[in-house]
């Protein structure tokens, strides 16, 4: 009785099904009144005590594992019933995909690209890592010019001849040193301050350099191209203001304002009361300049202007804060999807 008993258990663990009928066979044969077990359990009865001793434990495991192998079918066979019935509604339409979206500071970067191709000009583009000769020298900021102060420059460790760019101006460089005027180009591009990170101020930033090159380009043309920039992203009802500044590849050098597009010039906490806020630094290109560059000042004039892209977007969308362009954060990017 006892090999029985053995060979009954391993057709138990081995049994598998996926089907309910033959699942109910199985529970007929060893758990029915008429099933197997029950018959062992009557032969069991006849037995012996000393028999029934060896026989009781293997006997109660054998009718035990039948019973935990069928409830354990059982679920799975009306789990699998479940997911696989009918009441699923194939046509109904699936959870929306979701979509990411244009950082703001690409939006209005590329609108500014846009204004100005449809004005001629090209898009160029420089290294991030810049020699000394890119980012100052060759625009009028020779060694130990106090300018250089204005722009804390991160050097690369061990040369102070390399570093990262601090303004875009750079390219102009680089483009008037491979280029013959006419030129019409815009850089686009990341700089890099040793600043401190607040509200205002980020270590790293975005700026778009504007520069334009030709026989008798005289400062009209620079402050009319200016003021179509002005009102094709700003709306065509606002006005820009030179004031008089300095930087050292420019002469004369002029900071421009737009009268405050939340106020319309009434006063309000962005324009700080004066109805105007600032939104680039601009000149005519130094002939120092030009001469670094191998361009003849005799023959050409030209302007270039600057521009921080992050200032342009706090305008724009009315942001408080800087940070929020770097930190990532869903809740700020996803105002800028596209409806
Ligand atoms: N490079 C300047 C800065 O980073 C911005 C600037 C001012 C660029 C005047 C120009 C310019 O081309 O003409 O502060």
């Amino acid at each position: 009785m006892l090999s029985k008993i053995k060979e009954h258990l391993i057709e138990v663990y081995k049994f598998k099904t996926s089907s309910a009928e033959e699942l109910e066979q199985f529970r007929i044969n060893y758990l029915g009144k008429k099933g197997l077990i029950n018959g062992l359990f009557i032969a069991f009865k006849q037995l012996s005590n000393q028999d029934k001793k060896e026989l009781g434990q293997p006997l109660n495991e054998l009718k035990n594992k039948a019973q935990e192998k069928f409830n354990e079918l059982k679920a799975l066979i009306s789990q699998n019933e479940e997911s696989s019935s009918s009441d699923i509604d194939l046509t109904m339409s699936a959870e929306p995909s979701r979509l990411g979206s244009r950082h703001p500071l690409s939006i209005v970067k590329n609108e500014i690209i846009d204004i100005f191709a449809r004005l001629g000009f090209t898009i160029s583009e420089g290294p991030e890592i810049e020699d000394d000769w890119h980012n100052f020298s060759a625009l009028n900021l020779p060694e130990e010019h106090p300018a250089r102060d204005m722009q804390d420059t991160f050097f690369i460790q061990r040369s102070p001849d390399i570093l990262l760019r601090t303004h875009t101006s750079s390219v102009q460089v680089r483009y008037m040193e491979k280029s013959t005027p006419p030129i019409r180009t815009i850089s686009p591009g990341r700089v890099f301050r040793n600043e401190a990170i607040s509200a205002r101020a980020h270590c790293i930033f975005h700026q778009i350099e504007g520069l334009y090159i030709d026989e008798k380009v005289s400062f009209s043309d620079l402050k009319q191209t200016l003021l179509h920039f002005a009102q094709e992203f700003f709306g065509t009802d606002t006005e820009i203001r030179l004031r008089p500044s300095y930087f050292p590849f420019t002469e004369p050098s002029a900071e421009v304002d737009i009268s405050c597009n939340m106020c319309k010039g009434k006063g309000c906490n962005i324009c700080k009361y004066s109805g105007w806020v600032e939104i680039l630094g601009c000149g005519m290109i130094d002939p120092n300049v030009l001469k670094n560059c191998n361009i003849d000042p005799n023959k050409f004039s030209g302007f270039a202007f600057g521009m921080g892209v992050e200032r342009i977007a706090m305008l724009k969308y009315q942001i408080k804060d800087l940070r929020f362009f770097f930190e990532n954060d869903l809740r700020f990017l996803e105002q800028f999807k596209k409806a």
